[in-house]
């Protein structure tokens, strides 16, 4: 069965370090012998992969690594489940975004992109039969995250102004379309004109160019862009509103602007993928709210390549769904 590999660290050119295999290679750390294989319908690429195949977050030592973080399957009772790809020490008893010693499918253990992966019994989440498999995988890592971002972390109430930046990705996508259900009044800036307007498709109520001066300041922004927004998303807050960051794309070390941070009372809050909890939530939200994951287009996984190096482009809109 068909797997898709990371086989060394390759930091500037991604694609290079891709290998679509016949079957999937020995894993240099066996899962446990009491994990669960679910047979893999449907796995979703995020920018953790292609973070993976530069190598960041993934050394050398544990390549070949099957990639993906995010799948919907059968398991061998015959359910149909979505996997929650945060793997937390077993003698962990607290949140498991918070274990020091988590890791995500794909950074010790296989990741989804193969016919089966192997996953704690634990981090079996039932998929609503109002989802698609296609639909269920899209949601572990990237609306994973943007649930977290929104309804957890970031304090926001509905009827409230939330920034979003970068508005095509796989997170932003999803910040807008769950913000949008929930009430929040959603802006959006991208670099590209056809992305700000699918952004106002998906229920945003305004989109800017990256940088634009907003009509008003907003209570929260999430980031997931930074380098290259970050000094924006400080200036759009208001006294006392919060930036949720939970990624940096285009660079982790912006400058910091303390004095507007410490000036106007500005809260700056981490946010890493989600607990289970949360994902059975987020599940029951779609399923109740009839709100679906923006699928840009689904491939095979022979070619995944093609879909990393549209990620790596940044021309996508929403999720890039793989199949075996
Ligand atoms: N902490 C966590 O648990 C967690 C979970 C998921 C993702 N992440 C991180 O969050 C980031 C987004 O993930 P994703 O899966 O949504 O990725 P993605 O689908 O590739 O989205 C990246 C988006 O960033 C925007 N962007 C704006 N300026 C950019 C620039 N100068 N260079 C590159 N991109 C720029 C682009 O939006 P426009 O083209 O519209 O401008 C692009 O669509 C990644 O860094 C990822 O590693 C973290």
């Amino acid at each position: 069965m068909v797997a898709v590999v990371a086989v060394r660290p390759s930091p500037s050119d991604p694609l290079a370090a891709l290998e679509v295999r016949d079957e999937a290679p020995v894993p240099t750390t066996p899962p446990p012998a009491d994990w669960v294989p679910v047979t893999v319908r449907a796995a979703a690429l995020n920018h953790h992969d292609v973070w993976s195949l530069r190598g960041v977050g993934l050394p050398a030592e544990k390549m070949p690594m099957v990639l993906g973080c995010d799948a919907a399957g059968v398991d061998p009772d015959g359910n149909e489940v979505v996997v929650h790809a945060v793997l937390s020490d077993p003698a962990w008893t607290g949140e498991e975004t918070l274990d020091p010693r988590r890791s995500l499918l794909s950074e010790v253990y296989p990741g989804t992109f193969a016919g089966t992966v192997l996953v704690p019994r634990r981090n079996l989440v039932p998929k609503p039969a109002a989802l698609s498999f296609e639909e269920a995988a899209c949601l572990p890592t990237a609306w994973l995250t943007a649930y977290r971002m929104l309804f957890t972390q970031s304090g926001l109430q509905p009827g409230q102004t939330v920034l979003v930046q970068g508005a095509g990705g796989g997170v932003a996508t999803a910040l807008v379309l769950l913000g949008a259900a929930a009430g929040l009044r959603v802006w959006v800036t991208s670099r590209d004109e056809g992305k700000r307007e699918r952004a106002l498709d998906l229920g945003a109520a305004a989109a800017f160019e990256p940088g634009a001066r907003l009509p008003e300041r907003v209570d929260a922004v999430m980031e997931t862009v930074g380098e290259a927004t970050w000094a924006h998303s400080l200036k759009a807050l208001r006294p006392g509103g919060t930036v949720v960051v939970s990624g940096a794309t285009s660079g982790a070390t912006p400058s910091a602007d303390l004095q507007r941070v410490f000036f106007l009372q500005l809260r700056v809050v981490g946010s890493t993928m989600g607990t289970r909890d949360e994902l059975d939530r987020l599940l029951r939200f779609c399923a109740t709210t009839g709100v679906r994951p923006l699928v840009d287009s689904v491939l095979p996984m022979t070619d995944a390549a093609d879909a990393v190096e549209r990620m790596v482009e940044g021309d996508v809109i929403g999720k890039l769904v793989l199949v075996p």
